[in-house]
């Protein structure tokens, strides 16, 4: 399968700016290099979208830039939806952790049932009701659970819709209080930092991929960079100590690899404006070599 890169230099889902240069510094850091030397056909794409103003009045407190992440959410649902009918296998460069909103929700009119594995230091499941920033890459998980505003949630017109049962968060470890509510509530599968110190990354991941892939038709990666430790990668306007080792990172790609379940990957939140050099992107590249089968021996 060939390998669509789709770029999504978005930043209004945060409240820090900058992700929208992340997808340009993780192909500065040698992506496309890397696609070759694994042998692997590819296709590069950029979702345009008009140059935002930073503060337009339309925007509320608890859902901020609301109509810009309706507009660049919706182009790229149609994007991804078009690139899986296609038999592509979409890796999507953000951009914030809100542009999963437009991912999955293309990818839900491709499947007819999608597990998720979604890597991250947050659960991102907060909702209006319960935003501590009413930023809205804390809430697309959420959306993607059919839980928000409408106008969030009904992006990408008809679609499937996700058994939360198919849901998997690997490396949690700041969650708020609504949302550990939502994780009991809807029965989503969580491996906080504690779960991945006491079991292991490896016996997580094959959890992690048995659950996702029990009766789905297609698995997303949704990797979000602070899932790793701050130390190792700097690039982030949201740090949480204690986070995935280069090595557990690492592992968790190759074992999704060698697993073979996913129909799709998405890379988020690297902000260039905190990186130490072009270190947080150059690991990236790593990683998404590991996912694409590049191997130590
Ligand atoms: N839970 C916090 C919030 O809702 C932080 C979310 C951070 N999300 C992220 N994708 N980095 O604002
Ligand atoms: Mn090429
Ligand atoms: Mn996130
Ligand atoms: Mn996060």
């Amino acid at each position: 399968t060939p390998v669509s890169i789709l770029t999504v230099p978005f930043d209004l889902g945060a409240s820090q700016r900058g992700t929208r240069q992340g997808p340009e510094a993780i192909l500065k850091a040698g992506l496309v290099n890397k696609l070759h030397a694994l042998q692997m056909k590819h296709t590069l794409q950029e979702i345009h979208f008009p140059p935002f103003i930073e503060e337009s009045n339309s925007s509320s407190p608890l859902l901020k830039h609301l109509n810009e992440n309706i507009m660049v959410h919706s182009k790229l649902a149609d994007e991804v939806y078009r690139l899986s009918k296609h038999g592509a296998f979409p890796l999507i460069l953000g951009g914030d952790h809100s542009i999963a909103i437009g991912t999955i929700s293309g990818l839900r009119k491709h499947h007819q049932s999608l597990g998720i594995i979604w890597m991250d230091a947050h659960s991102d499941l907060n909702t209006p009701l319960t935003t501590p920033s009413g930023n809205i890459h804390g809430m697309s998980l959420a959306v993607n659970l059919g839980m928000g505003d409408p106008k969030l949630t009904s992006i990408g017109g008809m679609k499937s819709s996700i058994n939360p049962k198919n849901v998997v968060i690997v490396g949690a470890r700041s969650i708020d209080y609504g949302e550990r509510e939502f994780i009991r509530r809807e029965g989503i599968t969580c491996y906080t930092m504690h779960d991945i110190d006491k079991l292991g990354m490896a016996y997580v991941m094959q959890e992690a991929i048995r659950i996702s892939s029990s009766g789905t038709d297609g698995v997303h990666l949704s990797f979000d960079i602070d899932s790793m430790d701050p130390q190792i990668a700097p690039a982030t306007g949201t740090p949480v100590p204690g986070g995935l080792s280069y090595r557990e990172a690492h592992l968790a790609m190759e074992m999704l690899y060698e697993s073979s379940i996913l129909t799709s990957a998405e890379i988020v939140e690297n902000n260039p404006m905190f990186d130490d050099g072009e270190r947080s992107s150059e690991l990236l590249v790593g990683l998404i070599g590991s996912l694409l089968g590049e191997r130590i021996l």
